[in-house]
C-alpha cells in the first residue's frame, strides 16, 4: 500500500472513512457486525488510517456509536492494529430533539476529548480535529484551546476541519509553524470547491483529507458517481477499473499532501477503493479530470 505523511507517521494514501455506518444521507445502517467487518476489510487491504468522528451516531443519544465501532473493529481485528493510525473529531454538538450545534468552548473541547479518549480505548488521541468553527467565538482562541490540550498529552496532534484558508492561517499562526497535521475539507467532483484549500496545503507541507471524497452517500453519491461523471467513468472503463478508483487515483494526483477518506458500509467499497494506489493517471489524463469538474491547472 502506498503510504503518504500525516501527523509525521505514514499512513495508507487511501482512509477509511467510518462515518456511514453510524450516520449516512440514506439511513440505511449495517448491522453491528458487518460494520465491524468492513473495518476489518480496510485493514486487510492495507489501510492504516480510519477517520471517525464523536457525533457520527445514529441518534443524538448515542454519540461516540462510530468510535465505539472503530475501536471494537480493532481489537478484534486478526493482524496488529498497534501501527492503526485513528483520528476523529469533535466541536459539533448533538441533543435532545436532534437539535445539531457548534461548541469550540474549552470546557467543551475537553470533555468531548475525554469521552473521545473512553470511547476509542486510547490514552491519547493520535490527531484531533477540530469539526466545524464555532462562529460564535474567535477562531484563534479555539486553536488556543486545542494546544492546551495537545501541550497536556490528551491529543497528539491537531487538524482542522471545514476551514477556509484564512482559518488555516490562523490556525497556523497559533499553533506554530509545522504544528497543524492536518485539514479535512470536502472535495469530490461533485464538490472541487475546496481546491484552494487543498493547495493551501500542498504549498504549507500541510496533509489535506477531501472529505466524502466520492461525493456522499444516498442518492447520486458515491455508488453512482460514474453514472454522474463521465470523464471519471471512461477512464475506468478503459483500464477496466472502477469510476470510484479513478476518483481516487485523480484526488491523489493532485498533490502529495492528499489523503482521501472513502466512507463505506460494505467491505466490497472500502476494498476496491483502497485498489486507487496502484492507478496512475497520466498528467494529461490528470488535467483532463480537472477540466470536466472545472478546475484549471
Ligand atoms: N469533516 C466533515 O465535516 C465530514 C463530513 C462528511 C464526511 N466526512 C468524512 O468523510 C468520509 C467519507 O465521506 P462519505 O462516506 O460521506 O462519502 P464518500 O466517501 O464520498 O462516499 C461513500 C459512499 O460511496 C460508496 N462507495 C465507496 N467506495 C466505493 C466503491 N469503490 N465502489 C462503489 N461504491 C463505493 C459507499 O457505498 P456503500 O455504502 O455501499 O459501502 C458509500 O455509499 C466519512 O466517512 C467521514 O469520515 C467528514
Amino acid at each position: 500500500m502506498k503510504q503518504r505523511t500525516l501527523a509525521g507517521r505514514q499512513v495508507s494514501a487511501i482512509g477509511l472513512g467510518a462515518m456511514p455506518m453510524s450516520m449516512n444521507n440514506d439511513n440505511q445502517f449495517p448491522s453491528h457486525d458487518d460494520a465491524v467487518a468492513t473495518v476489518h476489510a480496510a485493514l486487510d487491504a492495507g489501510v492504516t488510517l480510519i477517520d471517525t468522528a464523536d457525533i457520527y451516531a445514529p441518534s443524538w443519544d448515542a454519540m461516540g456509536h462510530n468510535e465505539r465501532i472503530v475501536a471494537e473493529a480493532l481489537r478484534t481485528w486478526s493482524g496488529d492494529s498497534s501501527e492503526v493510525f485513528v483520528t476523529t473529531k469533535g466541536g459539533i454538538t448533538r441533543s435532545d430533539g436532534e437539535k445539531w450545534g457548534r461548541n469550540g468552548s474549552a470546557a467543551y473541547l475537553r470533555e468531548a476529548v475525554e469521552k473521545s479518549l473512553d470511547n476509542l480505548g486510547v490514552d491519547v488521541i493520535e490527531l484531533y480535529q477540530y469539526h466545524r468553527p464555532d462562529r460564535w467565538l474567535v477562531y484563534g482562541d479555539i486553536m488556543t484551546s486545542l494546544a492546551g490540550l495537545q501541550q497536556e498529552g490528551l491529543v497528539r496532534a491537531v487538524g482542522i476541519s471545514n476551514a477556509s484558508v484564512e482559518e488555516i492561517e490562523i490556525a497556523q499562526q497559533v499553533l506554530g509553524e509545522g504544528n497543524l497535521a492536518s485539514v479535512q475539507n470536502e472535495f469530490s467532483p461533485r464538490h472541487p470547491g475546496s481546491i484552494d484549500e487543498l493547495r493551501y496545503c500542498g504549498e504549507h507541507d500541510i496533509a489535506f483529507l477531501p472529505w466524502s471524497p466520492l461525493g456522499g452517500t444516498g442518492g447520486g453519491g458515491g455508488r453512482n458517481v460514474g453514472d454522474r461523471f463521465e470523464a471519471f467513468r471512461e477512464v475506468g472503463d478503459a483500464r477496466g477499473v472502477s469510476p470510484q478508483q479513478v476518483v481516487l487515483a485523480w484526488e491523489l494526483a493532485l498533490d502529495p499532501h492528499v489523503i482521501p477518506i472513502p466512507g463505506a458500509r460494505r467491505p466490497a467499497s472500502i476494498t476496491d477503493s483502497a485498489q486507487a494506489v496502484h492507478i496512475e493517471l497520466s498528467d494529461d489524463e490528470v488535467a483532463a479530470l480537472s477540466r470536466s469538474v472545472g478546475i484549471d491547472d
